[in-house]
């Protein structure tokens, strides 16, 4: 089956080609044909505008389905695409950009259409093998298979827009075990970035200065709170931290006056914390529920702070970790055509006309 995947969700504008055959338990095997991602300029706003993002989706997803059609002038069997959580007006750019391909005429003309969750799809991209060898984005066409692993599987999922704990007890099915309660992960990178007086999004370049602070052996002297580490709950909530590096800035004179040392040191203390409590609420949720396998997935899982942490933390608990490239931990079409595969093999198309964008649509 080849399935061709559309995601629009936040600022990234992705179409991927895939060719993937067997299922769940049954010789699952892939092919990357393409994929195609066009990341959006927001450093200048500080931040996304929907509106602003739906119009450069619009325009870039035309042109990543024309070199699509160009390389693979062949139908599609099957259309996937977002369609929640995320930005609503996003959403709607990739659905329009769907329903269009699945009413006109070839290549796309008449392909079944099925609505994929977005967060399905970063749980589904990570239990793919993606190793070194099989580059997804180089394009070379090796049969990729998914990893071998151990029910019950714990999600963490960790974005822009999501910061939950996910249980899955068999493949496909969902519970969600703990969530923020204000800020999600990604967004407290950015918004302490911002504070900071560094670029959107904020997650890289913080991340790059707490590595200079540690190789530095620079530790910042004031230390943030690791907000709900030690409740018995498995929820997180960012927002304190946020205004925690705030007033630490503050004290200092405000962000133009934060030296450069300062500042380095205020990222590690912040990606420390943030770390911090990912992973003890991780740890908490593998223990009570006896998860066999991790998988993480979302933007924040690119950091190598935490994927180190967080490699060391499930290897002492003898739970098995699975993360995809960082270069596939942030949005991209092929997580959505795989996800779209498996439930185009469960017959559960949509009725293009009947696609909703839904800006909260839950894991089930
Ligand atoms: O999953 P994603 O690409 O988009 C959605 O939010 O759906 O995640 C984007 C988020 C941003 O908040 C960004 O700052 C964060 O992921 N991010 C990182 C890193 N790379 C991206 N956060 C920490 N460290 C990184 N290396």
């Amino acid at each position: 089956m080849r399935i061709l995947g559309i995601e629009s969700s936040a600022d990234d504008s992705g179409v991927a080609l895939i060719e993937a055959s067997g299922d769940f338990g049954k010789d699952f095997r892939f092919k990357v044909l393409m994929n195609e991602v066009a990341s959006q300029q927001h450093a200048a706003y500080g931040g996304i505008y929907p509106n602003v993002a739906k119009q450069e989706h619009l325009k870039n997803l035309p042109l990543l389905l024309d070199t699509v059609r160009k390389a693979h002038p062949e139908r599609p069997d099957v259309i996937a695409v977002t369609v929640g959580p995320g930005l609503e007006p996003c959403l709607w750019a990739g659905i329009t950009t769907a329903q269009k391909l699945a009413a006109g005429g070839p290549p796309a003309g008449g392909a079944p259409v099925v609505g994929v969750n977005h967060l399905e799809g970063h749980i589904i991209m990570s239990l793919m093998d993606m190793s070194e060898k099989h580059e997804a984005r180089s394009g070379k066409r090796e049969q990729i298979r998914m990893h071998a692993f151990e029910f019950p599987v714990l999600s963490l999922l960790i974005s822009g827009g999501n910061t939950k704990l996910v249980l899955s007890r068999e493949f496909m099915r969902y519970e969600v075990l703990g969530e923020t309660r204000d800020d999600a992960a990604g967004e407290a990178f950015d918004k302490i970035a911002r504070t900071l007086g560094l670029p959107y999004p904020g997650g890289p370049h913080i991340s790059r200065l707490a590595e200079e602070a540690r190789s530095k052996k620079q530790e910042s002297r004031t230390k943030l709170p690791r907000p709900m580490l030690h409740e018995g709950n498995l929820d997180f909530s960012f927002s304190g931290l946020k205004t925690a590096v705030l007033r630490a800035v503050e004290r200092n004179g405000g962000k133009d006056a934060l030296g450069d040392t300062l500042r380095m040191q205020l990222a590690r203390e912040a990606e420390e914390a943030i770390a911090d409590v990912l992973i003890g609420k991780t740890l908490r949720a593998v223990e009570e529920y006896g998860a066999q396998t991790v998988v993480t997935g979302g933007g924040v899982s690119a950091n190598s702070f935490i994927r180190k942490r967080l490699a060391d933390a499930l290897a002492e608990v003898d739970a098995k970790l699975l993360i995809c490239p960082p270069g596939l931990s942030t949005d991209n079409g092929l997580m959505i055509a795989l996800a779209g595969y498996f439930h185009a093999l469960n017959k559960e198309f949509t009725d293009p006309a009947a696609l909703v964008a839904n800006g909260s649509l839950k894991l089930a």
